[in-house]
């Protein structure tokens, strides 16, 4: 079957957009969902409730690395109120929430329900207004959500066209007050999203352009980012990689680094760009030694060869200030704890299919 590239979020991009978000909002009730920090930052209840048409529904509180509790708390909340759409404001953590929330509320069922109980998301749910505070997740623009799952001890994604926001609004300008340490993890997460889907299965001619330029807007504005967070330039160009890569990865999928990183963050709580790009210079070698194609494309976006890309990545990461091995984070269980997950899927959307013991090796490369 011809792979489809689907595009489906409308997005409004710009230094500043926040600022005007009234000419974005419909008429009717709104439904507002945000995380602690970001709601204190930006004031987000008194700014809103200015702006919106109808009432205001607060729902605060989303922390990171979301539970199928709070979402399952946002639904009923959501389902028992006036509300006519859904405004999420905040980081990915608020955003992936805020979709699951949507669906369940509209049509029932819990988070678990969808996450892992099979049931099928029947339709779109309450329309969402997604605005993202950080660049990482790419979630206002991708048919993805990633919840912790108590039951199974991890982090579980459900995919379904039926989630994509129905509009994004991306400031930069709203990323400048991020600290060091999320502007790093962040950036991180959208290198691994931009790499891993270059070198997926699944991807394209479409995807991997895209995937490209994100790899090159990382190399040249994220450092910048993280030393001078004030840096308009930086912003922008983090903010753009962020959009390139959601639209590379919303297609082609993540794959084993994503997979890999869900138990270390289950575990130690270790944020999850900085989980997920440990493993990408070891499984860019794997899949040098196991001849995969294209590898010098990626090297060369990086301003590296095959040769010397991991190592380039490694002193990069280090620059950031970001670990690059499992001990460093106190995850001490071993590769046992991460090849007792799910990764099928992951394994099966590398270009080159991986087996259990590609993925050992890498575990142990960076214990
Ligand atoms: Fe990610």
């Amino acid at each position: 079957m011809q792979p489809i590239f689907r595009s489906t979020t409308p997005i409004v991009h710009g230094w500043g957009t926040f600022d005007r978000i009234e000419d974005q909002l419909p008429d009717g009730d709104c439904f507002l969902v945000v995380g602690r920090r970001s709601a204190e930052r930006l004031k987000l209840a008194e700014t809103i409730g200015e702006k919106v048409k109808g009432d205001l529904i607060v729902f605060k509180g989303v922390e990171p690395n979301p539970s199928t509790a709070t979402v399952d708390r946002g639904a009923e909340s959501l389902r028992k109120s006036s509300a006519d759409y859904v405004l999420a404001v905040g980081g990915g953590s608020v955003l992936d929430a805020a979709k699951i929330m949507a669906v369940a509320a509209a049509h029932g069922g819990s988070a678990v329900d969808y996450l892992i109980g099979g049931k099928v998301v029947p339709g779109s749910g309450y329309p969402v207004i997604a605005v993202p505070t950080t660049p990482g997740t790419s979630s206002e623009i991708t048919p993805f959500s990633v919840i912790s799952v108590p039951e199974k001890r991890n982090k579980v994604g459900l995919r379904t066209p039926e989630i994509y926001p129905s509009l994004a609004v991306i400031d930069p300008a709203l990323t400048s007050m991020l600290p060091p340490y999320q502007t790093a993890a962040t950036g991180l997460d959208i290198l691994s999203h931009a790499v891993e889907s270059y070198w997926s299965a699944r991807s394209t001619p479409i995807t991997r352009p895209l995937a490209l330029k994100a790899v090159s807007l990382i190399r040249k504005h994220l450092p910048t980012a993280f030393k001078d967070g004030g840096s308009r330039t930086s912003r922008e160009g983090v903010s753009l990689a962020s959009i390139f890569a959601g639209l590379s990865f919303s297609n082609a999928g993540t794959t084993v680094c994503h997979g890999i990183s869900y138990p270390v963050t289950y575990d130690t709580g270790l944020t999850h760009g900085l989980a997920c790009s440990m493993s990408l210079g070891p499984t860019f070698d794997r899949l040098a030694e196991r001849g995969a194609e294209g590898l010098e494309g990626l090297a060369s976006s990086f301003g590296s060869t095959v040769d010397s890309f991991s190592g380039d990545l490694s002193s990069f990461m280090r620059d950031l200030s970001a670990p690059t091995t499992l001990k460093e984070v106190g995850f001490s269980s071993g590769p046992g704890r991460i090849l007792g997950t799910d990764l099928e899927a992951n394994k099966a959307n590398m270009s080159v299919a991986f087996t259990d013991e590609d993925l050992e090796k890498i575990i142990t490369s960076i214990l």
